[in-house]
């Protein structure tokens, strides 16, 4: 029997991309699932498509952006459920601008979204698995949250402070049997540069060279469910572009000449 099988999984982010990569593969475990984003009907087109039991899927609208709703969101599906055991804060936003031309409420929407309302959802849930003693909180960070980029001033900072936040959770929760798990992609073949935030406001629309040539957002959602299985820590998924990583451990000021190579995409 898949250990998955029964799980209420919360995927936030669950209408493209990564998140409804983790839909199906949840789904075809035999977990119960909750699925959020702002697009409602881009959430059913997703459920639609789950080979699932209608019963088995709650679709449950929300705008991370509003954190004041957290705490009524989270009892909607204790209600609906009983209870959470993977909360999969997955749903963000990438940016696209240079620093010198973001307007500070660029900055403020990008921490908004990423960080405050990830951290929102994640303090309205913990205190439920906390009382079932067990749990499982995934945060989803990137390779930028390791290192900065051209364009990636904000998004950058908010996949930073993430790591900031869940590792001093996972400090604090380490004998409560609720585990943290942090996500950190490299490039996965997903809409998230044309949905990426310019310095007006709007959106990139653009798909990214690099992005095409990610690996696909299926591939990710398995390492990811990998990763929580194996009570994994930190997981980085992509192509070669993680080898900066190790660059950056092991010869940190060579890491610092050949990312300023890198095309600024
Ligand atoms: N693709 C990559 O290469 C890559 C690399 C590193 C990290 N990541 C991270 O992976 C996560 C998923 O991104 P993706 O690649 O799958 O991109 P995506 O296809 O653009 O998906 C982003 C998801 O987040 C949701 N979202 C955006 N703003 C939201 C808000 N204010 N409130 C609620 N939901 C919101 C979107 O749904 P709605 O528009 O319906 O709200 C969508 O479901 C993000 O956190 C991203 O930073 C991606």
């Amino acid at each position: 029997m898949s250990s998955n099988k029964n799980k209420v999984v919360w995927i936030t982010g669950a209408s493209s991309g990564i998140g409804e990569a983790l839909a199906h593969a949840f789904a075809n475990e035999g977990a119960i699932l909750v699925l959020s984003a702002r697009r409602k009907e881009e959430l059913l087109r997703v459920r639609n498509a789950l080979k699932i039991k209608d019963a088995d899927v709650f679709i449950l609208p929300l705008d991370l952006s509003d954190t004041s709703k957290a705490a009524e969101l989270t009892q909607q599906v204790i209600s609906q459920f009983g209870r959470i055991d993977i909360l999969i804060n997955n749903g963000g936003i990438s940016q696209r601008s240079l620093t010198k031309e973001t307007p500070l409420e660029i900055d403020r929407k990008l921490m908004e979204v990423n960080y405050f309302g990830t951290i929102a959802l994640t303090k309205s849930v913990l205190p439920f698995m906390l009382k079932q003693r067990h749990g499982h909180i995934i945060a989803m960070s990137s390779i930028a949250g390791k290192f900065g980029f051209f364009f990636r001033s904000a998004y950058s900072a908010s996949k930073h402070a993430l790591h900031g936040f869940f590792e001093s959770l996972r400090m604090e929760i380490q004998h409560d049997n609720v585990n943290v798990l942090i996500v950190c992609p490299g490039k996965v073949q997903t809409n998230i540069s044309v949905n990426a935030i310019t310095s007006d406001g709007g959106k990139h629309n653009k798909m990214d060279e690099s992005q095409k040539n990610g690996v696909s957002a299926e591939f990710c959602a398995k390492q990811i469910l990998k990763g929580i299985k194996n009570n994994k820590e930190e997981l980085f998924i992509g192509g070669k572009e993680l080898r900066a990583l190790w660059v950056k451990r092991i010869f940190p000021k060579l890491f610092s000449k050949l990312i300023r190579k890198q095309k600024p995409e």
